[in-house]
């Protein structure tokens, strides 16, 4: 028999009802939502096994006769697919899906719009949160914050699958006790259950208000600027009629009742300085205002002077100017400008914010030619205060710089001034005199020029081979002779770069190393080794051997690599820096890249349950799914209640289970326990047939199968839903399907339902007159079939089964009462209760005598008639035997 929790879990079985596929038999394994650009697997399965094949396509070649397909796709904002179905139609039967693809915005910004600046109180503004590059739109909140109070709450309707820029809009209407409030606002992406915990959330910055609000006071200057030791005074006065009084401080005691006051400082020794002053109110809090003052000094000292440099400049160099303004305020004020002569030639201001003297320096860099011999120089120190400073603005200059210029000593220039060549290469430079001469020349080893009257002579060569040529020179005969020598470069790039590792087993967490060899490259001092990791610039290495001629470099790379290293590709890569006048960008050379194979230990890294299907192997574990990973790859190895299990053995309905994963490779192993759940196919065990009590939910057969297997119950084709057990006529035979996504079953069997008895009477109340017959009928149905009986005065005066009757031949007083109907069987019992009255007939025969009596006398005449012909039939009969006593029968109840 059934035991009481299997009977509870069929009554739950019974009563889900199956949703099996209305129109296409197909359902969809998929992520809710999707991050956009990630990766997700979609799985299409069917629970119909006599299909002919499933697809992504409409297309029936491709149809794999399976019951479940999957592919691997990745976040696009289409991602929309179909799953065919094939029957022996022609055409398949499909279903579309589609995944929600969400993104987290790229930013978030909020604004005041149309507005910049301190806000008014009581006027209105608009804030504005941009939220761009974010999807989808639909799932979006944008949440207003002031200080720490969400203050207002935006979604969208936006259908748009792809990434918008979505804008919501706060309407504020600040007042006081706003002033530098802070408001932002947070997008926030509300995907369900399914989506990411918590709900990913990007806030803007802060945006901080500053408002402006009406104090009915006035000054007589907007902003006060004085010199420091100065003294100033300043008036405050209110702006309206209905005020107490006016003070410099928020102290009632100190309030002035008048209508302006003024506040004077003898001698501003302070750098700082601000001044409230309060206006009083009978009935509302005081306000104020606030002049803001500036204190100024106008610099201790401006001067100039070269940097690093003393004596003549040589044309064509660059120097530096420098001016030096001591112990002035404020910065922010200063501009320091500068001067050639009556020229201006440039000019500096400064952030620096502090209000206190400061000294600044600001420079000027410049490149003297021949006609700036005795240029001057000077700088000037402005102090630029705004409308209410001094006019015109303060200035400080320097003393006059003047600067002398010489030729180098010698006036002649080379062009370039040094040479860079590349070995074997043509070379050439030019030497042209400024000034007239006795002769010009170039001494070299090779393609030196004789003595020239010229002005501009060359020194060439066709091909450059010799790696320790002396420098040449140009020179001349003016005065006296003089000099310049040209500085020669002569490079090569590398014949080859290469790079290896010098341990060929790389492991997790120890040091290697790289090696990068770098054959024949001149010069090497101007040799820079960089080294990447793909696209990541990892180090760099120069060199410091001066050597002319090639030589072979070895660069070094220490390396920590972890397992995300696996495969990482390095390189190194030369670069010759040669200078101005070298080859631009400059020569580089890379090696090949060099894939590393990082090993380490295994690990797994999730440990989810796992279903597979009766007859798979554990070997069919999806390892990549559950992130088992090492390098070398792992070996899998299995235990079971302690005790190893064989791998490659099919699964069985037993086998269910917790089980120790282990893999293991050369450097460790890692483990875990993974809850295994082997499904398979329902199963039914059903007898022939079962008897039910009504009203009681039975399970007629035990049920196998993983996942659970959903009953339905079919009687005659159709399908029944029991909610409250079988009813009383609910007997016959019966069809139990149990099914599951791999499979279904089906048995017969025939239900018999027990049920209590059921009585049935057409009348229960009889009113007759004395000496008259009564026959009480009951009638009673049951499973099994019921003992009946009548009780009278608690006797039993009748017993029967499906049909029992009381006769009573000539009713008399005694007969009066209650005549019960009792029922009983296994099952349950039910009683009818009869109730018999007789009438006492005298006080009507005086009304029967006079009026009756005549129709009496017809009436007579037919009952009798109809009487003799229906005697045998009907449930009660009535038979007169005093022919002039009749009285019509009552029908019960009334
Ligand atoms: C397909 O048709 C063939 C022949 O008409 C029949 O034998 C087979 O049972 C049908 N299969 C399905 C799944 O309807
Ligand atoms: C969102 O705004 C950015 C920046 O203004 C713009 O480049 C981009 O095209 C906008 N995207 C959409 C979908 O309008
Ligand atoms: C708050 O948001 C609702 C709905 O978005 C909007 O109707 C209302 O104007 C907003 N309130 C303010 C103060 O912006
Ligand atoms: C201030 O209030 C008092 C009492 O309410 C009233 O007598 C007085 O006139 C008010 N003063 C002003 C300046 O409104
Ligand atoms: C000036 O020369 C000194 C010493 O030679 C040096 O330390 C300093 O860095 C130089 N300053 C500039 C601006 O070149
Ligand atoms: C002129 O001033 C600007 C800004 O201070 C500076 O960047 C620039 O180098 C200066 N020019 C010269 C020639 O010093
Ligand atoms: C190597 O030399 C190059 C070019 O001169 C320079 O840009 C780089 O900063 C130097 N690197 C190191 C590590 O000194
Ligand atoms: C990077 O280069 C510097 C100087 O070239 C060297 O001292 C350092 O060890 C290098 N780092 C690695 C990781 O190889
Ligand atoms: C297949 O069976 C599973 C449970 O066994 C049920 O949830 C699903 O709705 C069924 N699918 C179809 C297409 O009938």
């Amino acid at each position: 028999m059934l035991t009481m929790p299997r009977l509870q879990q069929f009554i739950a079985l019974l009563l889900i009802t199956l949703a099996y596929g209305d129109d296409c038999p197909i359902s969809f394994n998929i992520p809710e939502v999707v991050e956009y650009g990630a990766s997700f697997s979609v799985n299409c399965s069917t629970n119909v096994t006599d299909h002919l094949g499933l697809s992504w396509e409409p297309n029936k070649e491709a149809a794999e006769k399976t019951g479940e397909i999957s592919k691997t796709l990745v976040g696009e904002w289409e991602s929309e697919f179909s799953c065919y179905i094939y029957f022996n139609e022609t055409q398949p039967c499909s279903q579309n899906l589609s995944v929600t693809i969400y993104k987290t915005p790229d930013s978030v910004s909020i604004s005041a719009l149309n507005h910049i600046g301190p806000m008014i109180e009581g006027i209105q503004y608009e804030l504005q949160c941009d939220v761009y590059n974010v999807a989808p739109a639909q799932s979006l909140t944008v949440n207003w914050y002031k200080g720490k109070t969400l203050v207002n709450q935006t979604s969208f309707t936006d259908t748009s699958k792809s990434s918008v820029n979505m804008t919501s809009n706060l309407l504020i209407q600040p007042d006081r006790t706003d002033n530098e409030a802070q408001y932002r606002c947070e997008a926030a992406l509300n995907l369900g259950e399914e989506g990411p915990q918590p709900p990913p959330t990007v806030t803007s910055e802060p945006l901080s208000i500053t408002v402006e609000y009406d104090c009915p006071i006035s000054f007589n200057f907007s902003e006060v600027v004085v010199e420091y030791g100065t003294s100033f005074s300043v008036n405050c006065s209110a702006e309206t009629t209905k005020y107490l009084g006016l003070s410099w401080e928020l102290n009632e005691e100190t309030v002035e009742i008048t209508s302006e006051i003024s506040k004077t400082v003898d001698q501003m020794t302070e750098w700082e300085g601000k001044f409230s002053c309060y206006i009083y109110f009978n009935n509302t809090q005081p306000c104020s205002r606030t002049v803001s003052v500036t204190i100024y000094k106008t610099p201790d000292s401006v001067s100039i002077s070269t940097v690093n440099h003393t004596g003549p400049m040589t044309v064509g160099k660059q120097y530096e100017l420098q001016c030096d303004v001591h112990n002035v305020a404020p910065a922010q004020s200063l501009t320091v400008k500068w001067y050639k002569g009556e020229t201006l030639v440039n000019q500096t201001s400064f952030t620096d914010t502090s209000k206190s003297p400061v000294s600044k320096t600001s420079k000027l860099l410049i490149h003297p030619n021949r006609n700036d011999d005795r240029a001057q120089y000077r700088c000037e120190a402005e102090l630029n205060l705004g409308e209410e400073g001094p006019q015109p603005p303060p200035k400080n200059k320097s003393k006059p710089l003047s600067i002398t210029v010489q030729y180098g000593g010698c006036p002649i220039e080379l062009k370039p001034r040094r040479a860079v060549v590349k070995y074997g290469s043509s070379v050439s430079a030019d030497c042209k005199s400024f000034v007239p001469h006795d002769g010009i020349g170039w001494e070299a080893t090779v393609g030196g020029v004789p003595l020239s009257k010229a002005s501009l002579i060359t020194w060439r060569v066709s091909q450059l081979t010799d790696w320790e040529i002396q420098p040449p020179f140009c020179y001349i005969n003016y005065k006296q002779q003089c000099e310049v020598a040209l500085p020669v470069t002569i490079y090569k790039t590398p014949d080859s770069v290469s790079i290896s590792a010098v341990d060929q087993i790389i492991k997790e967490g120890n040091q290697y190393e790289l090696q990068c060899d770098i054959y024949n490259v001149a010069p090497a001092e101007s040799l820079t080794v960089n080294w990447y990791k793909g696209e990541t610039l990892v180090n760099q290495t120069n060199f410091t051997d001066t050597t002319k001629s090639p030589v072979n470099i070895t660069s070094y790379l220490l390396i920590h690599p972890v397992r995300a290293d696996n495969g990482a590709q390095f390189r190194c890569e030369t670069e010759l820096n040669l200078g101005e006048e070298g080859p631009q960008p400059p020569p580089k050379n890379t090696s090949e890249p060099l894939s590393i194979p990082v090993h380490y230990a295994p690990e797994i890294k999730s440990c989810q349950p796992w279903s597979p299907k009766k007859g798979s192997t554990l070997d069919s574990y999806p390892k990549h799914l559950h992130s088992v990973v090492g390098n070398p790859h792992p070996s899998i190895s299995w235990k079971h209640n302690s005790s190893p299990v064989n791998a490659s053995a099919p699964l069985t309905e037993t086998d269910s289970g917790q089980y120790e994963i282990t893999a293991s490779n050369h450097y460790g192993e890692s483990n875990c326990t993974i809850s295994i759940t082997v499904e398979y196919s329902p199963e039914l065990i059903c007898g022939e047939s079962y008897e039910v009590k009504e009203k009681t939910v039975f399970s007629p057969c035990d049920v196998e199968g993983e996942p659970k297997p959903e009953l339905s119950l079919y009687k005659e084709g159709k399908r029944i839903q029991l909610f409250n057990g079988f009813r009383w006529n609910d007997s016959g035979l019966y069809q139990l399907t149990a099914r599951n996504k791999h499979g279904s079953v089906n048995k017969s069997l025939t239900i018999n339902v027990q049920y209590a008895p059921r009585l049935f009477a057409s009348q229960q109340d009889f009113v007759v007159a004395k000496d008259y017959r009564i026959i009480l009928q009951c009638n009673s149905s049951g499973n099994p079939e019921p003992e009946m009986w009548w009780s009278f005065n608690n006797k039993n005066i009748s017993t029967g089964r499906r049909y029992i009757t009381v006769n009573i031949e000539k009713a008399t007083s005694t007969s009066a009462g209650n005549y019960t109907c009792i029922a009983r069987n296994e099952i349950g019992r039910q009683e009818k209760v009869f109730t018999v009255k007789i009438k006492d007939n005298s006080r009507s025969y005086l009304l029967i005598a006079v009026v009756v009596i005549p129709l009496l006398v017809l009436l007579l005449t037919c009952l009798l008639f109809l009487w003799r012909r229906q005697r045998a039939s009907g449930r009660y009969d009535v038979t007169t035997l005093k022919s002039n006593e009749m009285v019509p029968l009552s029908n019960g109840g009334t």
